[in-house]
């Protein structure tokens, strides 16, 4: 009987590589997209480390997402290799974190056009060949910014917000279909990106953020594959993303009128004029 196989955008480092090394370690051929080449060839020899069996295979794919005709030949590659995946995770994402005065528009376009466009543009080249098997679960990686926007997320919340109005419709659209969708919503992770995000945050964004707790890329894995085990739409890794997930538009104004905007204010203190 064939392997499942699952196709990862983004596979070839931080959560994207802890899903593909857990979903070897279960037995499952992978193909992994990113741009990299010698990224993704490290990563496969990680990946190829974790398998149960040496017959699984593990394919790499260097291309750039937000070129829909490269990212469709990728992923039509892939796809001749394993046929439709039966897990399709689009993980390839970058954050460029500052203020919305500071950023270049160059920085709001790549954002959503890595985020966003580049999602869109992976689903849409694997979905015909998993709509003609009708079987099959698309996960879409979002983040806790995608729930609520932060002081110093002007360019990538929105991205996320996108993610997540994009997958909402599109499980409502493909259910009939038999393709399921889940959205992630990860909460600071582990992983390269992070560790290079926190050295070009801004002291307001770093000092909401340090009070909650760093996932690591494994732990966040095990969620995902957890919830897709479940066959949930919404997988939140850890409690403060469960309960942001759950109560978010409860909770979030307050997050951001009162605790955000107190924080923010306290950084921005200064001191009184001095008295005539
Ligand atoms: N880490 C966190 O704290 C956190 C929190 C919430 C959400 N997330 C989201 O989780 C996802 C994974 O993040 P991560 O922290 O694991 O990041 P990461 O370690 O930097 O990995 C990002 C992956 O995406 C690939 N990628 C980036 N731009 C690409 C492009 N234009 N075309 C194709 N591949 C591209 C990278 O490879 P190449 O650079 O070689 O292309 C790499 O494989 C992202 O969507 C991120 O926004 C992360």
């Amino acid at each position: 009987m064939a392997l499942p196989n699952a196709l990862i955008s983004g596979g070839s480092s931080g959560i994207g590589l802890a899903l593909a090394q857990s979903l070897a370690a279960q037995g499952w051929n992978l193909s992994i997209l990113a741009r990299d080449p010698a990224r993704l060839a490290a990563a496969r020899a990680a990946i190829q480390s974790a398998r149960r069996e040496t017959a699984q295979q593990v394919k790499t794919f260097s291309a750039d997402v937000t070129d829909a005709g490269a990212a469709a030949d990728a992923v039509h590659a892939a796809m001749a290799e394993f046929g439709p995946p039966r897990l399709l995770v689009t993980s390839a994402g970058i954050v460029i974190p500052g203020l919305f005065e500071t950023l270049p528009a160059s920085a709001f376009e790549r954002t959503m056009a890595v985020n966003y466009f580049g999602t869109l543009n992976v689903v849409r080249a694997a979905l015909p060949r998993m709509q003609a098997v009708r079987g099959g679960r698309i996960v879409l990686i979002s983040s806790g910014a995608g729930l609520v926007g932060l002081y110093g997320y002007t360019a990538y919340a929105p991205s996320k917000f996108a993610v997540r109005g994009f997958a909402e419709s599109l499980r409502a659209e493909l259910k009939p279909d038999g393709i399921a969708v889940s959205v992630v919503y990860p909460p600071d992770t582990d992983t390269p990106q992070l560790q290079e995000e926190q050295a070009l945050r801004p002291p307001a964004l770093a000092a909401l953020a340090s009070g909650s707790r760093v996932l690591s890329a494994d732990e966040v894995a095990r969620a995902i594959l957890k919830g897709v085990g479940r066959g949930k739409f919404i997988i939140a890794p850890g409690r403060d993303m469960k309960a942001l997930a759950m109560l978010h538009s409860l909770i979030a104004p307050l997050l951001n009128r009162v605790w955000a905007d107190r924080v923010v204010a306290r950084l921005h203190r200064r001191p009184p004029p001095p008295r005539a």
